[in-house]
């Protein structure tokens, strides 16, 4: 049992992995934290958090223990109103307008294994000893106000998972303002704050600050996770690089609008948050209702970033992620939308998956455009039946004649939205998110389904679901192109509305758990214009997600490597797409753009029929190399070498769990006048070992057999390289 708690000066000790987790429960009443960092082996923690009486603007617990305040003193679960002037982690109106909370200690359990949450994704466990699990129940004795805190400490990982449930155990109606899924306050503010930001076609870049008295926020107000900003927050130690010193990672199992910040007060503490936007949410809590926020895993490494991020996608691989292809090596695909947009017709698309077919490529998508009336962005969607225009021969058709070639066939969807121009919206206008009497504010000229809707969400599994019965489909490509506006139902009462944002996720979360169920043979692929819902909630359906729009070989380097600091590469899809790249018009070698692909979910998005001959060869080479290599890329562990926000060569490399193959890449962005000569050094292996090493290596280079130890601590003498936008591929084997 990894989690201990000590009767006798009421310390609970959370131990993971690495890690101690040490809260104290003060004055029998008041949750204090003590520690959050490397694994402390004393398990019964006897020792007391120290505090000093203050001035008196800092507030008294009681007359009797003048030492305590709230102002100073780090919590584990802080209200607002009596004494703790920072940022509060929830915020309750009761029915006489008091904001004031007062949660007591009333009683905790331990047990074993890991419950999953009421109508949310969660990471979960297959095994009851993997983890186990503290609930605290904390009671304000004046409201009934019960909230429940919960901390599951996996065994095997760092990894410590908090989330908390507000129970109405009184007469009246109260009205949660806010509910953050996690706080925590460290006693000291020698950090600096990392960030994934960006906008659509440029996301996850990683984004470092200082931390400096006063707040830094993040947050998402689009009613999804977003492009702009990513739900994940980390604090480095100051010390801490890429591969050493203290990092604690924040993430948010959640795909709405979010808020993550940190604030460091006067005496130096730092507390960070994370949890559901705040900003215009409400929730009514009935008597005997409850309310459950989502889950936050956080994660520490000593071993820097690369450590904290080889945890979170160990987790998020194998414990976010479900169903039969969390396992699965995931197929080579084509996919027509950058080789047609919506102009095509069953010929062409027949023709691009029969060169696809030819060079080895294993799964045919077939994107926006082939229902409805659809002919370019501004009908048709919530209609999901073939456009028999462009598919005389109907759908499933189509899909039986490609896959009767021995090609897969996917498909893709946008079932959360409406287009004004549509039969659905014709038949029902007030089925999107609206506000009456006032205009709808478009968006690609679409319009958001109101998913806090039961009917509008059965209409959707049952539209979907249809089509995914009607023809051979064994992949979904589940697209989700704008931000919500005037965020209202009609069936919500006027003092729910603002509950709306957060029952649309519920809505989605159950729309996405009865089609992933009822088609465990598909594999679905999020998407939202990219990468603008890639977040840990949706990998909890799909196992993987569109990245970017963004195709273009350099900008991909960076929103890869961003997006590999919580995210492991089986989540990322990447693409190989035409030249003059379509969203910043560059031109890179094909030999890039397969490399850089190659470092995710691999595959093509341009017309292949147009490719020369030697192109073809090519291409076939890339897939056949990628099928050598997709387990150790999907599912080995993964190392970042050098960092392309930093200079001009971005390197990152595979390592097989065993340590026994490994698979590097690395590019270079510009060419260089009278360039040094460059090693690469390898991250991972064992050093003990000796491995052989494949690619192209420096004249002179003997490119025999290296010590595990000669490769990580001397490196490969990189050759030299001419011109702009190279890249390097190295395979490494134990001999
Ligand atoms: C946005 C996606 O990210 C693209 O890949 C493509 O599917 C388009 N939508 C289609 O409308």
């Amino acid at each position: 049992m990894p989690i201990f708690y000590n009767s006798t000066n009421h310390t609970f000790h959370l131990q993971s992995a690495a890690s101690s987790y040490i809260i104290e429960l003060m004055e029998s009443t008041q949750l204090a934290h003590v520690y959050w960092g490397p694994k402390l082996a004393q398990e019964q923690f006897d020792k007391r958090i120290f505090s000093i009486e203050r001035a008196s603007f800092s507030p008294n617990l009681s007359r009797e223990a003048m030492q305590i305040s709230l102002d100073t003193l780090p919590q584990e679960y802080p209200s607002y109103g009596s004494g703790d002037f920072r940022e509060p982690a929830f915020e309750v109106t009761y029915e006489n307008g008091s904001t004031i909370s007062r949660l007591i200690y009333e009683r905790h359990e331990i047990v074993s294994g890991k419950p999953g949450l009421p109508s949310l994704p969660a990471t979960y466990i297959e095994q009851d000893q993997e983890a186990d699990t503290l609930h605290v129940h904390l009671r304000d004795e004046l409201t009934g106000l019960r909230t429940i805190l919960s901390y599951t400490v996996f065994n095997e990982l760092d990894v410590i998972t908090r989330s908390v449930a507000f129970v109405n155990e009184g007469q009246e109606t109260m009205t949660l303002n806010r509910v953050l899924s996690a706080s925590v306050d460290f006693n000291h503010s020698e950090f600096d704050f990392l960030q994934l930001s960006g906008a659509w076609t440029r996301e996850r870049h990683i984004h470092k600050r200082e931390l400096v008295p006063g707040i830094h926020r993040i947050d998402s107000k689009r009613g999804s996770s977003s492009h702009n900003q990513n739900p994940f927050i980390a604090l480095l130690e100051k010390d801490a690089t890429e591969d050493f010193g203290e990092v604690y990672g924040m993430s948010l199992v959640y795909s709405g609008g979010f808020l993550g910040q940190v604030e460091v007060d006067s005496f130096g503490l730092t507390r960070a948050q994370l949890g559901i936007q705040p900003f215009d949410f409400a929730w009514r809590l009935e008597a005997g209702e409850s309310f459950q926020a989502p889950e936050v895993v956080m994660v520490r490494s000593s071993e820097g970033l690369g450590g904290m991020s080889r945890t979170y996608h160990k987790l998020y691989r194998t414990r976010l992620s479900r169903g039969e292809f969390r396992d699965k090596a995931r197929p080579v695909l084509v996919n027509n939308w950058e080789a047609t947009y919506f102009d095509f017709n069953a010929e062409q698309i027949k023709g691009i998956a029969a060169a696809g077919q030819e060079l080895g490529i294993e799964l045919f998508v077939l994107d926006d455009g082939w229902f409805g009336q659809r002919d370019s962005d501004s009908s048709s969607l919530g209609d999901w039946f073939e456009n028999k225009r462009k598919l005389p021969d109907g759908l499933a058709k189509l899909a039986q004649e490609i896959t009767s070639t021995g090609m897969e066939f996917g498909l893709w969807f946008e079932p959360e939205m409406v287009s004004p121009n549509s039969e659905l919206y014709r038949a029902h206008p007030d089925w999107c998110l609206h506000v009456p009497n006032r205009s709808r504010t478009e968006g690609r000229g679409q319009l958001v389904l109101d998913l806090s809707r039961q009917d509008v969400c059965d209409y959707i599994v049952e539209s979907v679901s249809n089509v995914l019965q009607s023809a051979p489909i064994t992949y979904v490509k589940w697209d989700m192109n704008r931000n919500m506006t005037e965020i209202g139902s009609q069936l919500l009462a006027a003092n729910r509305q603002r509950e709306t944002a957060h029952r649309y996720m519920l809505g989605l979360y159950d729309v996405l758990e009865r089609i992933v169920s009822r088609f465990p043979h598909v594999l679905f692929e999020s998407c939202s214009g990219g990468g603008g819902r890639f977040d840990p909630g949706m990998l909890y359906y799909m196992p993987q997600t569109w990245t970017s729009d963004d195709t273009d070989a350099v900008e991909r380097l960076k929103i890869q490597y961003g997006t590999s600091i919580v995210y492991p590469a089986s989540s990322m899809g990447a693409h190989v797409s035409a030249v003059p790249n379509h969203q910043v018009d560059r031109i890179t070698p094909l030999e890039m753009r397969g490399h850089v692909a190659m470092s995710g979910n691999f595959g093509y998005e341009l017309d292949l029929t147009q490719f020369t001959e030697e192109e073809k060869n090519e291409v076939k080479a890339q897939v056949q190399q990628y099928k050598n290599l997709r387990e150790l890329i999907q599912f080995g562990n993964f190392y970042r070498i050098k960092s392309p926000f930093e200079t001009n060569d971005t390197a990152w490399a595979y390592v097989s769990e065993d340590r026994s193959q490994a698979f590097a890449a690395y590019f270079r962005v510009l060419g260089e006048p009278y360039a040094p000569l460059r090693r690469l050094k390898l991250k991972g292996l064992d050093p003990t070992k000796r491995y052989s090493v494949e690619g192209r290596l420096a004249i002179g280079e003997s490119g025999s057999v290296y010590g595990g130890d000669e490769l990580m601590n001397f490196g490969i003498a990189l050759p030299m390289l001419s011109g702009d936008f190279q890249s390097l591929l190295y395979v490494i084997k134990e001999v």
